[in-house]
């Protein structure tokens, strides 16, 4: 580490420190036109975490580097999802055609069992998603940690100090954050530990009121000083442990010391002459993208029409498809060896659903294999790129907005409820919401599958786009629209993350599509085909960042359905 960048690194934190206090005026992208700049961008859903990002590029530091930082300031300025006490999953794709991705999910504890959330009438008692027993051991400091020991260039200590100055010395509360804490008040009610984070000594924060975070700046520095050890031994492991015992939760001091994340080799599909290079199981994101592309490889979708009736119906039939499949063969890897993954993503594989989809008749779910679960539309997504054209794509969650919504003692950070995406009742599956099949039961140490998916298009084994989003069940699809409308309709990244968007998941079969997102007769043409449709609010919100190859310009886009969002670049 060189002096000048930790000079740098001072007046860095100085100036994070000044954008809290003046009004902002950074480089920075919003609607339906691209940042354009030739260094580097971060796209996340927070504006002061993106600059968090774009100061660690400016000081040196790489794209794993500025993701590292990116993703901790996010754990103090976007506590719906940014996390240390949850999940997730980084993809990387080096200039130089290196590709990888870590595996980061929460896992099972080891005190957990099958039948767990079955209550005595055989039905689920719902403790997998709200309470002490919905928390999964923690992921994300050990994830982003290794990720940095495999890639990153500048010392970790480098990369955890904004975040330290953010929670330390505080953040103006914007309406996203007044309206997020003002919709748990019942939960701080209900957490004295989440009351002393998210109440002003016992009030309710107020638009520009500056909050700091004490609690969580110390465990930050911690894992500052410690590395992961920081978080998964000593004084926080104890803190934890003791904080779950008293409160009828299963972590224990075992299960931290035991959290290892996995580096894993990347799901890869092709698709117009674009690679497609994504998140393994425990996600089913990439492979459910792979699945729906190759699929649509074989219509003419620039021909039918962005949006039209025809372009909707056979989207939801490759979703329909690819969502049954996820259902019945997905899980943890590392518990199911003989998961069927090269045959899921394979062309064959595509091709024989693609002969069952008729042009003019909507397909039927069928009622009497598997269901759906509800699963939380929040989560989180960045993008980042650096001065190499190295890029990172990553996704993080706590489950639920504000996970648990229980801040972890004196820890000052919020616990998942990832435990929720376990299937709850083994061998029961009904339309009432539940799936039992085997791949996804609680099991001790086993990861929850996942429907995050953060995904990197190459082309001639170069990075080209960076892109992911939020919104549960509904990622898989939101990722793959995005990818579509650039590819097959030609928009650029920050239309293509604007543009309308609709979500099919198999069961319940019913297409739900943003309001105002489509035209009324496009929806009575696409009805007559068969199709049930509902109105819904925003789907998901994509981070991206494209790389044009011919000038050599970045292209970031932040969604503005995230209202703290921002691509900040140089
Ligand atoms: N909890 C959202 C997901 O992992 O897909």
């Amino acid at each position: 580490m060189k002096t000048t960048t930790r000079i740098s690194l001072f007046y860095r934190s100085l100036a994070l420190i000044l954008i809290c206090l003046l009004p902002i005026t950074l480089s920075a992208q919003s609607g339906k036109t691209p940042l354009r700049v030739e260094n580097g961008i971060v796209t996340s859903a927070s504006r002061l975490a993106s600059q968090v990002g774009v100061d660690i590029l400016q000081d040196g530091g790489n794209a794993v580097d500025a993701a590292v930082a990116t993703a901790l300031a996010l754990a103090v300025t976007w506590p719906t999802a940014g996390n240390i006490g949850g999940g997730g999953f980084l993809v990387y794709h080096g200039d130089d055609g290196h590709a990888t991705t870590f595996d980061f999910r929460e896992k099972a504890p080891l005190a957990a069992s099958e039948r767990m959330y079955v209550g005595d009438d055989g039905l689920s008692t719902n403790a997998q998603h709200r309470g002490f027993l919905s928390v999964g051991v923690p992921g994300t400091v050990a994830g982003l940690y290794e990720a940095h020991q495999a890639l990153g260039s500048l010392p970790w200590a480098d990369l955890v100090a904004p975040a330290v100055a953010l929670a330390r010395d505080g953040i103006p509360i914007t309406y996203a954050l007044y309206s997020g804490f003002s919709r748990n008040q019942p939960f701080w009610d209900q957490f004295p530990s989440s009351a002393a984070v998210f109440m002003n000594n016992g009030e309710p924060y107020q638009m520009g009121d500056n909050w700091v975070q004490p609690d969580l700046a110390r465990t930050l520095e911690r894992i500052q000083h410690q590395g992961r050890d920081g978080f998964y031994k000593g004084e926080n492991a104890r803190m934890l442990a003791a904080f779950m015992q008293e409160n009828g939760g299963l972590i224990t001091e075992e299960d931290l010391a035991l959290y290892q994340p996995v580096e894993r080799e990347p799901v890869r599909g092709t698709y117009r002459g674009y690679d497609i290079v994504s998140m393994p199981p425990p996600s089913s994101g990439g492979v459910g993208i792979i699945e729906m592309l190759n699929i649509l490889e074989g219509f003419d979708l620039a021909a039918l029409g962005h949006n039209s009736a025809d372009y909707l119906h056979v989207l939801t039939e490759a979703m329909r498809r690819t969502y049954a499949d996820r259902a019945e063969f997905l899980g943890d890897p590392d518990f199911n060896p003989d998961m069927p993954v090269s045959r899921l993503i394979s062309k064959e594989h595509a091709a024989s659903l693609r002969a069952s989809i008729d042009m003019t008749q909507a397909s039927v779910s069928d009622e009497a294999e598997f269901a759906d679960i509800y699963e939380s539309e929040e989560t989180t997504h960045f993008s980042v790129v650096d001065q190499d054209g190295n890029m990172v794509s990553l996704t993080y969650t706590l489950e639920n907005g504000y996970g648990s919504r229980i801040v972890a003692g004196s820890g000052g950070y919020l616990l998942n409820n990832e435990m929720g995406d376990f299937n709850p009742v083994p061998g029961v599956t009904n339309r009432d919401g539940q799936v039992g099949t085997d791949p996804n039961l609680v099991v001790p140490q086993k990861r929850m599958l996942s429907s995050m998916s953060p995904t990197i298009v190459a082309r001639d084994g170069k990075p080209v786009l960076a892109i992911g989003s939020p919104g549960g069940r509904t990622i898989i699809n939101t990722t793959m629209q995005v990818i579509l409308n650039m590819i097959d309709h030609d928009l650029n990244v920050a239309q293509a993350v604007e543009a309308g968007r609709m979500h099919h998941q198999w069961l319940p079969d019913v297409t739900s599509m943003e309001a105002n997102a489509f035209s009324p007769d496009t929806i009575r043409l696409y009805e007559a085909k068969g199709h049930e449709t509902r109105v819904r609010g925003n789907q998901g919100s994509a981070m991206g960042i494209f790389i044009d190859r011919e000038t050599g310009l970045f292209h970031g886009a932040a969604d503005s359905r995230a209202g703290d969002g921002a691509a900040v670049g140089y």
